[in-house]
């Protein structure tokens, strides 16, 4: 089944021109089949006409932890009358989640995806990380693999209530790491002041590399640390936060393959300042935008709001924030298929009720989107 879709005023394609104007896509099954001038379009089985609106890749959201139970609403209040966000809220929803079905967990995390999707995410990463004991991980994986595209597995979020640290450690670079590593292609690490530290972090990121999993760093949320140089060194392919970084940690990110991933949605939730995008675009890291859609701090699944933020508020163009929500996501997943439109590429892509991505941030907190299509398949038209 290939479907003509016309009237594409602005097509954003992340393949190294500008945007195209007066477009035309095809989408043949799961992959785009072709894309050029509306007046060059070959006839397809089913046509539908933009009317005028704007284009771009579906968007690419590397970094959500949706495996969860419960809600933290209280904690969320008690922050905003001012107490400060130190990550041990975690605990409250790894109570939450262990106590939750199969059924529950599923059902939530679908509820999730669909949301996500329904505002143009068509690439999604979640993690595990809520269950930290063998048999919770290895559920949370277990179910993660049945609904994202990619997985991570975060058994090293926080050393579990009661839990020897260095014996909770040896945990999840043993017995942890083998039962989910046949689920999930990257594992992570929370390296953090609280979380797991310099040498504990690196124990962890050596046994996964050992399970042969892609590796991805939290690091650098609630103060400076050795998250990015760690990260850097074992050749992550992301360091996610990055809030509080150093001018040492700008440069490695720049000379290195890892990604910076900027999460402000979380930076405002958590009232930390933001990431500084910026400064990394401008020493030539690539930089990627993603939700943190977490029930602790980051409870949104919208990379709309995440788009609009690092325009506003970060100094990004709307055509840097784009990429980053984009091509940026894909990269942080070393995937080339997703975050463009390219014949071959996956046929993901979204518009929006507008005539230009200028619109996300020209227009914030509007919904704008019309359409979604993901693997060549309508999530909204
Ligand atoms: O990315 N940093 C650690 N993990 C999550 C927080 C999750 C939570 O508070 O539940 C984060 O912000």
């Amino acid at each position: 089944m290939s479907t003509l879709i016309t009237g594409i005023a602005e097509l954003t394609t992340n393949t190294g021109d500008g945007p195209l104007r007066d477009a035309a896509v095809v989408l043949d099954d799961a992959r785009f089949a072709w894309i050029g001038p509306a007046g060059a379009a070959p006839a397809a089985d089913e046509q539908i006409d933009l009317d005028g609106r704007a284009a771009l890749p579906g968007w690419v959201d590397s970094h959500t932890h949706l495996v969860f139970a419960g809600d933290r609403t209280a904690e969320f209040e008690a922050r905003m009358a001012g107490r400060p966000y130190r990550a041990g809220g975690i605990a409250t929803t790894v109570a939450a989640t262990r106590a939750a079905t199969d059924d529950e967990l599923s059902v939530n995390l679908a509820r999730h995806i669909a949301e996500a999707r329904r505002q143009g995410t068509t690439c999604l990463e979640t993690k595990t990380g809520y269950g930290l004991s063998v048999a919770d991980e290895l559920r949370s994986a277990r179910l993660a693999a049945a609904a994202a595209d990619e997985v991570t597995f975060l058994g090293a979020h926080l050393v579990p209530p009661g839990a020897n640290a260095d014996e909770y450690v040896d945990l999840v670079c043993g017995d942890m790491l083998d039962a989910v590593a046949p689920h999930v292609r990257w594992a992570d690490v929370f390296c953090e002041t609280g979380a797991f530290d310099r040498d504990q972090s690196e124990r962890v990121l050596r046994a996964a590399r050992e399970r042969g999993l892609g590796l991805r760093v939290h690091g650098n949320q609630l103060g400076e640390g050795p998250g990015v140089e760690l990260a850097v060194r074992h050749g992550a392919a992301s360091v996610d936060h990055c809030t509080y970084l150093t001018d040492a940690d700008i440069e490695a990110l720049a000379a290195s393959d890892t990604v910076a991933t900027v999460l402000p949605a979380c930076d405002l939730s958590t009232r930390q300042s933001l990431a500084p995008a910026r400064a990394l675009l401008d020493a030539g890291a690539t930089v990627a935008l993603a939700t943190n859609a977490n029930p602790g701090s980051s409870y949104t699944t919208s990379m709309a709001f995440c788009v609009a933020t690092a325009v506003l508020q970060m100094g990004l163009s709307v055509a840097e924030a784009v990429y980053a929500a984009t091509a940026g996501g894909a990269r942080a997943l070393r995937r080339d298929d997703v975050g463009v439109v390219r014949v071959g590429a996956r046929a993901d892509l979204q518009v929006l009720d507008a005539p230009s991505v200028t619109h996300l941030a020209y227009r914030p907190g509007v919904p704008l989107t019309y359409a979604v299509w993901r693997l060549g398949r309508p999530v909204v038209v």
